[in-house]
């Protein structure tokens, strides 16, 4: 596991962007694996900065790790709506080759294969960007989530539920459920990097380092991956 320790959020943000644009120079036509939340708002914000400046998004195929379950794609708090407010309507990216879970699928398990075997079509993923949660999930993957695990419907813990609710007008509003890429899924990428901001990550970081493998810190099996990047900032790496 390489770790890069950066000053804050502003920094990890310019590293991050700064990787996936070099992976996209090198290979056009990459699968992406993207993640949402708070934390790669800095780096979808530098990419549609170098799409200004030329940077050619095209080729490109994407892959989001989860999405709530029952919320339109229209929702604010979809992760469908956050694509396209933070990235996809600001780049020239083809709408056609970018996939997110439906969390409004009448047959959900199906759905989950159906989007497993999307990965496997495209390829599998070059480059997944990952947040981490306090909990140390990654994805929705909550701790207890098994190694082997696919895509996934997951009842979401109480303390994501928490975490998430800033983003809604109230705790009831947040979904229960979400479809989450697995642990497995998320571990076939060829190449991972997590980002994480601020003094709320610095013990799952510390446990994600440092920690043992086991399934109640879901990013420690990170540490079985063979080309991860950590991108911390110093709040978060405050424990390392
Ligand atoms: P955050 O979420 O980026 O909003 O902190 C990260 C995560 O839960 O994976």
């Amino acid at each position: 596991m390489k770790i890069v320790v950066v000053a804050n959020f502003d920094s990890m943000s310019a590293e991050v962007a700064k990787m996936v644009c070099a992976q996209i120079q090198r290979k056009p036509n990459s699968v992406l694996g993207l993640a949402t939340g708070s934390t790669p708002l800095g780096v979808y914000e530098l990419l549609v900065e170098y799409h200004a400046r030329g940077a050619d998004f095209s080729k490109l195929t994407t892959f989001n790790l989860d999405e709530y379950v029952g919320l339109a794609r229209d929702h604010p708090q979809s992760y469908h709506w956050y694509m396209q407010e933070n990235l996809f309507s600001k780049v020239n990216i083809d709408p056609r080759r970018t996939f997110i879970p439906n969390g409004l699928a009448e047959d959900l398990e199906a759905e989950c294969q159906r989007y497993e075997g999307l990965i496997k079509q495209a390829g599998g993923i070059d480059l997944q960007l990952l947040g981490i949660g306090t909990n140390g999930h990654i994805g929705f993957n909550e701790p207890g989530t098994g190694f082997g695990s696919i895509t996934h419907v997951v009842d979401l813990a109480e303390s994501t539920i928490r975490d998430n609710s800033r983003f809604f007008e109230s705790i009831e509003e947040v979904p229960k459920q979400a479809i989450s890429m697995g642990i497995k899924t998320i571990m076939q990428a060829k190449e991972i990097i997590l980002m994480a901001s601020g003094g709320s990550k610095a013990d799952a970081i510390y446990a994600t380092v440092h920690g043992p493998v086991t399934t109640a810190v879901p990013a420690s099996v990170l540490q079985l991956h063979p080309a991860v990047t950590l991108v911390v900032d110093q709040a978060a790496a405050s424990r390392l």
